[in-house]
């Protein structure tokens, strides 16, 4: 376990990402992280799906317009506004996953992608609570955790270096973000009644992404909503690279993990 620490806390943090950009168009492309694993989890239109933190909504619109029973919530007020403008039909609100208004058993799946990772001590225990009090037997959860390893060491390092950041200056010292081996990820999860069914280790934001060099012809210009759609993709020296880390050394240099897990019915 290691903990992450910037100049802006974790919810300063999410106010100016969502506030910079528009709401996101539904995703795309099937073959990459998120909806690649959210596919793999929920695999029927009965029941209910939370998207818990739908962010600016790429998830949540996906599965919307194709007439599933989704509910997102999100603990930043601006991102719930602008997609409620976008498209009034969605069913969105402001809510904080440490503390939710649903009845218990109210969700046949769970998507939580870059959630928890939020989180740390109590906050992440009482979270994990209401994942679980929410969860229908028999239901599933999909989530992702950044991962602690080199690869985002090596994150880390880069924005601290960009940023100007100095390990012991008070103002750098905000929570930002928890990463998780992947044990410790697992364990959290069955601590809380969950059968895990799978780990991917995956690549969402590869680390050469931050170097436009290794981009996509059409990605050098970086535009975060295109990326979010598309997927950060990479020029063909970049995916030969990153391809090479991650099937040799798949844990270091994931930078996070995805697990699928089932509540179970007894
Ligand atoms: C990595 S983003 C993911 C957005 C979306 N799930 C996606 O994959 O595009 C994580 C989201 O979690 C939200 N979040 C963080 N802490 C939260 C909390 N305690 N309750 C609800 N949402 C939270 C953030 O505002 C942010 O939108």
């Amino acid at each position: 376990m290691r903990i992450t620490y910037r100049r802006a806390d974790n919810k300063e943090y999410w106010t100016k990402r969502w506030g910079d950009i528009p709401a996101d168009l539904p995703m795309e492309n099937a073959n990459v992280y998120p909806l690649k694993y959210a596919q793999e989890t929920v695999r029927s239109k009965n029941g209910v799906i939370l998207e818990a933190g739908c962010g600016a909504g790429r998830i949540l619109r996906y599965y919307h317009d194709r007439g599933y029973n989704i509910i997102g919530i999100d603990f930043i007020q601006g991102a719930i506004t602008k997609l409620k403008k976008i498209d009034p039909t969605l069913k969105v609100e402001v809510g904080d996953i440490t503390d939710m208004q649903f009845k218990d058993g109210a969700f046949k799946y769970i998507l939580a992608f870059g959630l928890y990772h939020n989180l740390d001590g109590d906050n992440l225990e009482k979270a994990m609570r209401e994942t679980s009090r929410v969860t229908e037997k028999g239901g599933e959860i999909c989530a992702s955790f950044r991962a602690d390893n080199i690869q985002n060491r090596l994150n880390d390092w880069l924005e601290a270096h960009r940023s100007g950041h100095k390990k012991d200056d008070a103002k750098d010292k905000k929570f930002h973000k928890m990463n998780l081996t992947k044990s410790e990820f697992r364990k959290l999860f069955e601590k809380h009644g969950f059968k895990i069914k799978k780990v991917h280790t995956v690549v969402n934001m590869p680390l050469l992404y931050k170097f436009a060099f290794f981009r996509a012809r059409d990605h050098k210009v970086f535009n975060e909503n295109k990326a979010r759609k598309e997927g950060y993709q990479l020029s063909f020296l970049g995916k030969l690279i990153t391809s090479f880390l991650l099937k040799f050394f798949p844990n270091q240099f994931c930078n996070i993990y995805v697990l699928i897990a089932e509540k179970p019915k007894h």
